[in-house]
């Protein structure tokens, strides 16, 4: 689309703005004196739709008036009720997504199965600026299995003087480790820069040379069209407080592609991964179910998941074609005012991207602190990153217009 300059074409895209109703579904934060703030952390913490309270209150009269009834006759196939809409927002069979345990912990249960180093094929790529949590998942299992992250750990770091990664260099340095490579981990989205990676190509790459091919989707989901099975993604896993807005803590989702059900290798087991004819017969001897629930160790947190409930009936109902062509105007119409009003600023994310985009501003901390008491909810990271993220759902083009017009101040 041809962007303008004028306040008057942001009104225009939100008259324009198909999802523009939505904004209303979601309990929007507001500063002290009751003015909306512009809130543009998707990517950290998703708003609350306000549908969230009536399933929450729903659990919550069934376990006053039922008590362990309602374990009987509703929550013990609860995350069941997630498993299409989830399939479809991740392009997957349903028998290939599963929703548990938070983010890491469900990284740590698919790396038991998905990584088996052996002395010729020991080594782990990802993102020298991967997301904390992911380092110390990958090195503390590379210590587990006896390795030592200084040999085992391949990390991939953008060219002298560059920001983000090359695709070329990505699928390069896949060849160069060969077959060392036992298993490649990378962000679909990488949570610093907001770069997206060609998913499909890097896993036709790493299944070349043998590797098992993973991803961390926490900044993916819910933010781009994803085709996990097409693709042939070993493993995935994400969290859905961010975009997908379940709130606080939420369960974490988990792709296992089909062709890994019939799981003969390690896992860590519990009797929610167990055949469920038989799972209150209380065996001793483990019978696993034969999809991605295989992997299930407990049972569901029904409180965790009534949110994400709520939540993706209206990612069903919109549907991830709609949200990615409004979070994709939305971040290159930031992009275009950003270039046009203020010329000091370094966006570092690059066209392969969801909603977020990745600043350096001269003055860094102080102008995010500036940006904070304007009322503008982003975040900062270290070393120098603001990063910023309307979300598709529930902000607008004006937003966008306001935001940048507080930018150019707090610079100045
Ligand atoms: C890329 C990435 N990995 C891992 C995590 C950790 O998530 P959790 O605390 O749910 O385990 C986050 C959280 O923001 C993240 O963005």
């Amino acid at each position: 689309m041809n962007y303008e300059k004028s306040r008057n074409f942001a009104d225009f895209l939100d008259q324009q703005d198909g999802l523009s109703e939505y904004r209303e579904q979601f309990n929007y934060p507001k500063d002290s004196s009751g003015k909306e703030l512009i809130y543009f952390c998707g990517n950290s913490l998703g708003l609350q739709p306000k549908t969230v309270s009536s399933y929450l209150e729903k659990e919550l009269s069934v376990w006053a008036e039922k008590g362990v009834i309602g374990q009987e006759t509703r929550w013990i196939a609860f995350h069941e009720r997630l498993e299409k809409s989830t399939a479809k927002l991740v392009g997957a069979l349903p028998s290939e997504v599963v929703v548990m345990n938070a983010l890491t912990v469900n990284i740590h249960f698919l790396l038991v199965s998905f990584y088996q180093p052996n002395e010729k094929r020991y080594k782990i790529m990802i993102e020298k600026d991967a997301f904390p949590s992911d380092h110390y998942a990958i090195q503390s299992q590379i210590r587990f299995h006896g390795y030592d992250p200084e040999q085992a750990l391949v990390e991939l770091v953008p060219r002298k003087d560059e920001k983000i990664l090359r695709n070329d260099d990505i699928l390069s340095s896949i060849q160069d480790h060969g077959d060392q490579l036992s298993l490649i981990y990378l962000g679909g989205v990488n949570y610093y820069t907001g770069q997206a990676f060609d998913m499909g190509e890097i896993s036709k790459a790493g299944k070349a040379q043998g590797a098992i091919v993973g991803f961390n989707l926490a900044h993916s989901v819910g933010n781009l069209p994803l085709r996990l099975h097409d693709w042939d993604i070993d493993f995935s896993a994400w969290c859905t407080y961010k975009y997908l807005c379940a709130g606080p803590g939420s369960p974490s989702g988990v792709f296992i592609h089909e062709r890994h059900h019939d799981w003969d290798g390690p896992r860590f087991l519990g009797w929610w991964g167990h055949n469920k004819d038989s799972r209150f017969q209380m065996p001793s001897v483990f019978d696993p179910i034969l999809t991605s629930e295989g992997w299930q160790v407990s049972n569901a947190p029904v409180m965790g998941m009534a949110p994400l409930l709520a939540s993706m009936e209206i990612y069903d109902k919109v549907g991830m074609n709609a949200i990615r062509s409004k979070g994709k105007e939305l971040s290159s119409y930031m992009e275009y005012l950003i270039k046009e009003y203020i010329a000091e600023v370094d966006i570092i994310t690059p066209k392969a991207r969801g909603c977020q985009l990745s600043i350096v501003v001269p003055g860094g901390k102080d102008v995010f602190d500036y940006l904070s008491r304007q009322g503008v909810v982003c975040d900062w990271r270290n070393p120098d990153v603001i990063r910023v993220a309307p979300h598709p759902l529930f902000n607008t083009f004006t937003e966008v217009f306001e935001f940048v017009k507080i930018l150019k101040k707090a610079i100045a």
